[in-house]
C-alpha cells in the first residue's frame, strides 16, 4: 500500500477545494495509480485561521517544513501571485519534489526559467488548471495537436467577465453586483482587477501562444482591453442588432510573427462562442492538418479547478511510481517576434 504525500501552498477557493476532492476521490486515485495520496501539509499566510473540513494541525505557515520535509514529493501550489510563489516552485525543483500549479501570472512572466529549472532537476511542472479552468487544453496543444501547425486560437477564457456579461445581457444586473456575485461564487481572482482589465486573460493567451507556437510570450507582450467601459446600453444596442458582447482572447501566427491580444469583440447570436454563458469558458483552435477544434467547460470555480489540479497530481503521481518525471521539456524553442497589435 503505497502512500504518496503532497503539500498544499494555499487553502483558498482552490486549495480547499482540492483538499475535498482528493478525500472524496481517496479510493479512485488509488486505483488509478496503485498509491494512496496523502495531503501531509498546508501552507497558508494565518495557520490559526480555522477551516471547515480540514484538520488543523495539517496547517503551517513556515515553508521550510515542507520544503525540508524528505517524505513531501509533490508541491501543489494554489496561493497565486508572483512571490514568494516563484521563490517556493523554485526550491521545491531544487529539492527533487515535482510542482502542480494553478498559476497563470507566474507561468506567464516566469514560464521559461521555471521550465528550465523543470528540466535541469528532471522533475514536473504541470499546470492545466492555469488556463480555462477544468478544460483540458493544455495537454492537447502540448500533446494531442502537436502534429498539426497551429495557427490560430480565440477563446473566452476568463469565467468571471464572462458571468459579468451574461449576468448583464440576460438578467439586466448591474455590473458591480455581477462582479460580487462572481466574487462570492469563487470566479474572480484575490484582486478582480486582473478579470476585468483582461490582464488575466491576457496571462492565458500568453500560456497558449507559447506552447502553440512552439515560442516565447510573456504577458507584458499581450495587449489587453478589459470589459470596464462596457455599459449597459452597448449590450442593449448589440442585442438589437443580433450580437452579443464577449472578452476574447486572440492569438495568431502571420508571416511576420505572433499576434496575441484580449479585448471585448461582437460576436453575431448564431456564432457557437455566443453560447457559453455563465462562468464557461471555451477555446477554438485552428491548424493546418487538424482544422477547427472547440473545446468547452467550466473555466473558474472551486470544483473545476480543483478537477483540473488534482489530473495533474495524479499524472505526477503515475510518473513518481514509474520513474518518468521531468519527461516533458521545454516548449519555447523558437523565437518569433510578438508583433504590435497595430501591425
Ligand atoms: P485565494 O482564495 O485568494 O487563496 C489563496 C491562498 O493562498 C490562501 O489560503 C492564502 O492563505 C494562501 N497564501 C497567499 N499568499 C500566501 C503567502 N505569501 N504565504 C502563505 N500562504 C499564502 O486564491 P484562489 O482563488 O484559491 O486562487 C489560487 C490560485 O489558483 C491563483 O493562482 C489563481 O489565479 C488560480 N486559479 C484560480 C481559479 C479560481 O476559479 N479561483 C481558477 C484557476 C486558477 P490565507 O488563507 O491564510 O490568507
Ligand atoms: N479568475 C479566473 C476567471 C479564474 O475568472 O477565469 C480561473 O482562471
Amino acid at each position: 500500500n503505497r502512500k504518496i504525500y503532497a503539500a498544499l501552498l494555499g487553502a483558498g477557493t482552490v486549495g480547499s477545494g482540492v483538499y475535498k476532492l482528493a478525500g472524496m476521490q481517496e479510493e479512485d486515485i488509488f486505483l488509478k495509480t496503485g498509491a494512496h495520496l496523502e495531503i501531509k501539509k498546508i501552507l497558508v499566510r494565518n495557520s490559526g485561521k480555522v477551516r471547515e473540513g480540514i484538520p488543523q494541525e495539517l496547517f503551517t505557515d513556515s515553508w521550510q517544513e515542507i520544503l525540508e520535509d524528505p517524505e513531501i514529493q509533490i508541491v501543489i501550489e494554489v496561493m497565486g501571485g508572483i512571490e514568494p510563489a516563484r521563490t517556493y516552485v523554485e526550491e521545491a525543483m531544487k529539492a527533487g519534489k515535482q510542482v502542480v500549479t494553478a498559476n497563470k501570472d507566474l507561468l506567464a512572466e516566469y514560464g521559461d526559467p521555471l521550465f528550465e529549472v523543470a528540466t535541469e532537476n528532471k522533475c514536473d511542472l504541470q499546470f492545466e488548471a492555469a488556463v480555462a479552468g477544468a478544460i483540458p487544453i493544455i495537454r492537447p496543444l502540448r500533446q494531442s495537436l502537436a502534429g498539426s501547425q497551429l495557427t490560430e486560437i480565440m477563446g473566452i477564457v476568463n469565467g468571471t467577465t464572462n458571468y459579468i456579461l451574461t449576468k448583464m445581457s440576460e438578467e439586466g444586473m448591474g455590473y458591480q453586483e455581477a462582479l460580487d456575485m462572481a466574487t462570492r461564487l469563487g470566479y474572480a481572482e484575490a484582486d478582480p482587477t486582473a478579470d476585468v482589465e483582461g490582464y488575466d486573460a491576457g496571462r492565458k493567451i500568453a500560456i497558449m501562444a507559447s506552447i502553440a507556437f512552439s515560442s516565447r510570450v510573456t504577458f507584458p507582450q499581450v495587449y489587453t482591453e478589459g470589459i470596464t467601459k462596457i455599459t449597459a446600453e452597448d449590450i442593449r444596442y448589440a442585442k438589437e442588432f443580433g450580437y452579443v458582447i464577449k472578452l476574447l482572447g486572440i492569438t495568431k501566427l502571420t508571416g511576420k510573427g505572433i499576434e496575441v491580444k484580449v479585448h471585448p469583440t461582437l460576436i453575431p447570436d448564431s456564432h457557437p462562442l455566443a453560447t457559453v454563458r455563465d462562468s464557461f469558458n471555451a477555446v477554438f483552435v485552428h491548424g493546418q492538418a487538424c482544422d477547427d477544434a472547440m473545446f468547452m467547460g467550466r473555466g473558474a470555480g472551486q470544483m473545476p479547478t480543483a478537477s483540473a489540479v488534482l489530473g495533474d497530481v495524479i499524472d505526477v503521481m503515475r510518473n513518481i511510481i514509474h520513474g518518468s518525471c521531468g519527461k516533458i521539456g521545454s516548449d519555447s524553442h523558437k523565437k518569433l517576434p510578438v508583433l504590435d497589435v497595430e501591425d
